[in-house]
């Protein structure tokens, strides 16, 4: 009762809306403050907004500028760390209904061609949160050219109809492949574009650089690496996702980049090891906001540096107890050894198969845990055999050409929900590759994964316990747990 108490207290402290206020609609006139806190399961998330209290009302991040009535906020809520949850969108359908722009046919249902006032059209959306994201087929590289892809692809089985659609499919006019991926969060953009090398270390290869401006850049940003900048990543959503008609106005993109450079989300407070940057700790966002360049790049040393003091907390209360769980997570993450095998994007690039390591190894960025090498990586969660089964998700079937090399794990047939960096490589080795998220924000924006296949903190980690075997004992799971639902 006393820690409730002292979060409520802090989430008075800190402005925090209430109730109705959780979701913010397209053109509304509200003010997006210095700093803004939502309470979520585990305590409380914290977005800062460095530029200063933003109006809403005519700026572009917050305006319907296409035909459907969205926003981007209306995807990327403060209140679930400018992601979106499951358990929002279901919230959202009951309050309006199904109305919401949230729920517009083009992305927000299953398939645009189904009967749109259906639930059923919705179920991706409502069970799994997952957006339809329609890449062309064959691929586009991001500077728009076609990519000659090294695999055929064939539909085994699409619930959605989707990939069969005499309009939206495979087949259609205009070939696409429909796959169903998790909101990325849009804040945090300083680690998001992040480049820490001038060359991918993974395998001494220049990094991506951006066709418009030839700059390198973090090759980090979406689950299929398809827009190299936030400017590029703008535009694909107001054509996608917001249906802009004509070309996307610059001076709205730059506001709309200008505005998410700006934010920095981070769990502030948790309800039992209270505020998070207290007792030598420096958790929350403001670490995030103060970190410089030079700062951002992974290393020897452990990632989640800021919850290590905790690691001495006294143990004089359940407060210390949680203290000293989380600082233990943050010291596993980077210590706990195991065997890492068959992951395209680590074992083929002169680690050995298997290379025996961490969590860390591939989550190396501080403070976010991303891949500070570009992090497109097959960790097996949309690949057969490892990715858990989704009766409910299409299901392809890549058979890579005769004349490209094969998959050194899978061979030339694969099984994938999702072809994910193929989509925009067309290579067979980068089949079912996902870059790897921030870690940011993880308590308010469930469920986990490109795919949302882990619906809480605790089955992604016993997805990894059983993907590499592991052997986690309850504690270390429960101190893994404990460490990312603060972060
Ligand atoms: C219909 C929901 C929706 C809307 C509206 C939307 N987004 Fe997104 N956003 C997504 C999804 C889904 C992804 C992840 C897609 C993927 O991985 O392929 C994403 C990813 C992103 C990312 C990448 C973050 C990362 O870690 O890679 C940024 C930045 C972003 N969106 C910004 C925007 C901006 C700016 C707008 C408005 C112009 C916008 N979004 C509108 C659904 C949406
Ligand atoms: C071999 C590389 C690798 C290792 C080792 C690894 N991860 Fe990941 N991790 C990834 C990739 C790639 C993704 C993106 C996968 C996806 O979304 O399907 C990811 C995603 C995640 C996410 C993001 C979830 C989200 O939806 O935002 C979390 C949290 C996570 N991993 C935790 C862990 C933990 C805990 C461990 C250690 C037990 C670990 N990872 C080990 C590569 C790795």
């Amino acid at each position: 009762m006393l820690l409730r108490n002292v979060v409520f207290a802090c989430l008075a402290l800190s402005g925090v809306a209430h109730g109705d206020e959780r979701w913010w609609s397209a053109n509304e006139d509200r003010v997006f403050p210095a700093e803004l806190s939502y309470p979520n399961s585990s305590g409380v998330m914290t977005t800062l907004n460095e530029k200063g209290p933003t109006r809403t009302q005519g700026h572009p991040f917050f305006s319907a500028l296409g035909t459907n009535g969205r926003a981007c906020v209306t995807c990327h809520q403060p209140a679930d760390a400018m992601s979106l949850s499951a358990a929002t969108a279901q919230e959202r359908w009951r309050a309006t209904t199904g109305k919401d722009p949230l729920f517009a046919a083009i992305d927000g249902s299953d398939c645009p061609s189904l009967p749109q006032e259906k639930e059923s059209s919705h179920s991706l959306l409502l069970k799994r949160g997952l957006i339809r994201v329609a890449r062309p087929w064959p691929p586009r590289a991001s500077d728009g050219a076609v990519v000659k892809p090294q695999f055929a692809i064939e539909v085994v089985r699409d619930p959605t109809g989707c990939n069969f659609d005499p309009k939206y499919g495979l087949k259609s006019k205009a070939p696409s492949v429909s796959v169903y991926r998790r909101v990325r969060p849009a804040t945090n953009a300083k680690y998001l574009t992040a480049v820490g090398f001038n060359f991918d270390p993974k395998n001494g290869l220049p990094l991506p650089v951006d066709p418009e401006t030839d700059e390198l850049v973090s090759g980090n940003l979406l689950a299929d690496a398809r827009a190299p900048t936030l400017f590029a990543q703008a535009r694909d959503a107001m054509q996608s996702h917001l249906q802009i008609e004509g070309k996307p106005d610059d001076v709205a993109v730059k506001k709309i980049v200008a505005f998410v450079q700006g934010l920095y989300t981070a769990q502030s407070v948790s309800m039992k090891a209270g505020a998070l940057n207290d007792g030598g700790a420096q958790g929350g966002p403001k670490t995030l906001m103060a970190v410089r360049g030079g700062e951002l790049q992974g290393g020897p040393q452990p990632i989640w540096l800021e919850f290590l003091p905790w690691l001495n907390a006294a143990s004089n209360s359940s407060q210390d107890e949680m203290r000293k769980s989380i600082a233990r997570g943050a010291d596993l993450f980077s210590k706990r050894m195991f065997l890492v095998d068959d992951s395209m994007g680590i074992n083929n690039m002169g680690f050995g198969n298997p290379v025996r390591n961490a969590c860390a190894f591939c989550h190396n960025m501080l403070r976010t845990g991303m891949d500070v090498a570009p992090g497109q990586v097959d960790i097996g969660t949309v690949n057969s055999p490892h990715a858990t089964p989704a009766p409910e998700l299409p299901l392809f079937k890549l058979t890579c050409n005769v004349d490209a090399p094969a998959h050194p794990y899978l061979g030339r047939v694969i099984f994938t929900q999702d072809p994910g960096y193929a989509l925009t490589t067309g290579k067979c080795a980068d089949i079912g590759k996902i870059t790897a998220q921030s870690m940011r924000g993880l308590a308010s924006r469930a469920p986990y994964f490109s795919n949302g296949s882990a619906k809480t903190l605790r089955e992604l980690v016993e997805y990894y316990d059983r993907r590499y075997r592991i052997n986690l004992t309850e504690q270390e799971k429960q101190d893994l747990v404990n460490l990312m639902s603060v972060l």
